[in-house]
């Protein structure tokens, strides 16, 4: 058995059967790329221990993923075979593909494989019957195997059939990444070292409003930055210059901080920032106090006493959950904020768990991804556990088994 998640165990690997047959593998090699080259392989890296430890046990293991969004037809630049070039260059054998998902390819594929070998199916987003979860294509695909294994977290906020409707037709379990991924964020909700600190950045309140009211009522602390936090300081009555604001949200953001009045949660602001005269590269800036944020100016990181304070939460805290970069991530003047806390939280003891491509990057740039206890693979799917919400993919590992 693996991760508690929502009060209920999933099956793990040692609960399945492997060894001498055809297990499918959803993972999650949904990846950044640019003209078919491959800007990051984290989540190719991270699977890596669910799919050695099923060569070691001798299973013919068949990969499935998705690649972008397709929309249920073939395109060309989203093929999956630049990924399964890199996974096959990181355990060292080559991984064939297949040229169709469930087709002839397909099944010429798996009758190939033998004990311990890898190969992979199609962008499993060509067929209109995955984001459809299609039972009779979830079918076709379960035909393709004798056992299913789920590693592919950041998909498991999608009931799709590769994700869900397949694990009703076969001996199902979660893979390695899958169950650390639960155990870790189960245990932020569930059962956290206090003092727990939340740091929610990114634009918008509206992405976010449904984790953050869920970690109000957990949290013992909970910063906001990013453009965000614009929305709340004009929910104070402050004048926020040409920053980023959602105007249909500053009554949202009214209400949460009337919710944290009676809560155990201290709802933080950024007390100071970075301004530019424009959200671009080479714009010159200014750090200002949050009430004197110019007319003329947006917001474009949070400032060095806003650092300074939120690495003061990290160091006396007992975990720190963080998801969103605290000011405009992509554009490297305006990352700094985020770096620093980075490297504070790194420094930290604090059981540290991030989530978010941003955030991977923030710590992989300053060199510190080896000290944050946890970095999710998870970008919408880590905020919507966060949210408290029991995630289809999941759900469907604890249904009762064929
Ligand atoms: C992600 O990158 O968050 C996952 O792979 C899910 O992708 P999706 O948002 O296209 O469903």
């Amino acid at each position: 058995m693996t991760a508690a998640a929502h009060g209920t165990r999933v099956r793990g690997l040692d609960d399945l059967q492997v060894e001498g047959r055809r297990v499918l593998v959803r993972v999650d090699f949904n990846i950044p790329m640019e003209d078919s080259r491959i800007v990051n392989d984290r989540r190719i890296r991270a699977s890596l221990p669910t799919i050695e430890t099923l060569r070691r046990r001798g299973a013919k293991i068949l990969l499935v993923t998705h690649l972008g969004r397709p929309r249920g037809t073939v395109v060309d630049n989203l093929r999956v075979a630049p990924v399964a070039r890199r996974l096959g260059e990181l355990i060292g054998e080559k991984v064939p593909v297949a040229a169709d998902v469930v087709g002839p390819s397909a099944q010429k594929l798996v009758s190939s494989l033998r004990d311990g070998e890898v190969g992979m199916l199609e962008n499993v987003r060509f067929e209109p019957g995955e984001e459809a979860n299609d039972p009779a294509f979830a079918a076709r695909m379960a035909a393709l195997a004798d056992a299913y294994v789920n590693d592919a977290f950041g998909t498991a906020h999608r009931a799709h059939a590769s994700t869900e409707g397949v694990a009703h037709h076969l001996p199902s379990a979660a893979g390695l990444l899958m169950g650390r991924e639960l155990e870790v964020l189960g245990g932020v909700l569930e059962s956290p070292r206090r003092p727990l600190v939340a740091i929610i950045g990114g634009a918008k309140i509206s992405s976010k409003i449904g984790v953050i009211r869920n970690l109000v009522s957990l949290v013992d602390e909970l910063w906001i930055g990013g453009a965000m936090a614009c929305t709340f300081y004009r929910a104070l009555g402050e004048e926020t210059g040409t920053s980023l604001v959602e105007e249909d949200q500053v009554p949202v953001a009214a209400g949460l901080l009337e919710q944290v009045r009676d809560s155990r949660c201290d709802l933080r602001l950024p007390v100071d920032l970075v301004v530019a005269s424009a959200p671009a590269a080479g714009a010159t800036t200014a750090v200002v106090a949050w009430k004197e944020i110019p007319a003329d100016r947006t917001v474009v990181d949070v400032g060095p006493d806003t650092v300074a304070l939120i690495s003061k939460s990290c160091a006396a805290a007992g975990t720190v959950v963080w998801n969103g970069p605290l000011g405009i991530y992509e554009i490297e003047q305006f990352a700094q904020g985020t770096r620093a806390v980075a490297r504070a939280l790194a420094a930290s003891d604090a059981v540290s768990v991030i989530g978010g491509g941003d955030l991977a990057a923030a710590v992989e740039a300053v060199g510190v991804g080896d000290r944050i206890t946890h970095v999710s693979t998870g970008g919408g799917a880590t905020l919507e556990f966060l949210e408290g919400r029991d995630l289809p993919g999941v759900a469907a590992l604890r249904s009762p088994q064929r």
